[in-house]
């Protein structure tokens, strides 16, 4: 029996935020895995910060998603039918399958997973890509020691959390920017970070002289903007800061 396969395209380029008519939803019939192709059934797709990028024109780090395709999407699914050696009925995998409830192509990029080992979801977060993110950008860029203060903006969000804890991980002062109490109160009593700001309530520079006594020794961002500017000013001699993502701008 063939499936119905419900998708949104995107139909234009945003200016700004995204809006509901730069979509089009569709219902199609399920594609066939071609030679040397499969077919994957989406069970968690990631609703990530990047794909408002992959939505511009213009050079970057991948082509962005051409007008009249599949809104790409990072998620996990099961195959489900497999005309490729490597893959079989009930395998599950990662990677780019899209908006839509089945994925038919090539399996290039896609990464087999093992839910034995984890939870699905856990694919698409700490050990997805923005764990993963978190994980390089921090050790490879931050070079985190002992004793050092690390200060990380967006920090209840799905890079920064994982930024955190490694940096507790690794005996360092752990410090968050994050907005609102609930989140605030996360951070603290949930993921055990040392300090928190809460740059919607209270002035961040006044929070980041609290917090950081000694200074900061690693700045990770997510941000950008004032919250840049504010913790530039409290940037220790031979910092380092990590530029992950500039989400106010
Ligand atoms: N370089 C890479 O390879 C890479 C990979 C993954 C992600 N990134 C970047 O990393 C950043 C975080 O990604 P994520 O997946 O962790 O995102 P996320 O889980 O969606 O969290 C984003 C958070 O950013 C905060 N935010 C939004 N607008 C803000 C503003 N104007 N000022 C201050 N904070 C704001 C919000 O938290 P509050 O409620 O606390 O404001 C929001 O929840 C993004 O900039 C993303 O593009 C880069």
């Amino acid at each position: 029996m063939t499936q119905t396969n419900r998708r949104f395209l995107l139909a234009k380029r945003p200016a700004g935020a995204v809006r509901r008519d730069d979509f089009t939803f569709e219902t199609v019939p399920a594609q066939a895995p071609a030679e040397g192709q499969i077919q994957v059934r989406n069970l968690y797709l990631s609703l990530d910060p990047a794909m408002r990028g992959w939505m511009n024109e213009g050079k970057s780090y991948i082509p962005p998603v051409a007008l009249g395709q599949v809104m790409r999407a990072l998620g996990v699914g099961e195959v489900v039918a497999s005309n490729h050696p490597d893959y079989k009925p009930g395998d599950h995998v990662s990677g780019a399958l899209g908006v839509q409830d089945y994925f038919t192509g090539e399996p290039q990029g896609l990464h087999k997973i093992d839910p034995n080992l984890a939870p699905l979801p856990r694919y698409l977060s700490a050990l997805g890509m923005t764990g993963m993110t978190a994980y390089f950008a921090l050790l490879e860029v931050g070079q985190p020691k002992a004793g050092d203060t690390v200060v990380i903006s967006g920090a209840a969000g799905a890079v920064g959390s994982i930024v955190g804890q490694i940096a507790k991980l690794k005996g360092c002062h752990v410090v968050g920017i994050a907005g609102g109490a609930q989140k605030c109160q996360y951070l603290k009593d949930e993921l055990g970070f040392d300090g928190v700001i809460d740059y919607k309530a209270e002035d961040v520079l006044a929070g980041l002289k609290r917090e950081c006594p000694k200074g900061v020794d690693v700045y990770f961002d997510n941000v950008g903007g004032e919250i840049l500017d504010a913790v530039l000013t409290r940037i220790n001699f031979k910092a380092r800061i990590v530029i992950c993502g500039a989400i106010s701008q």
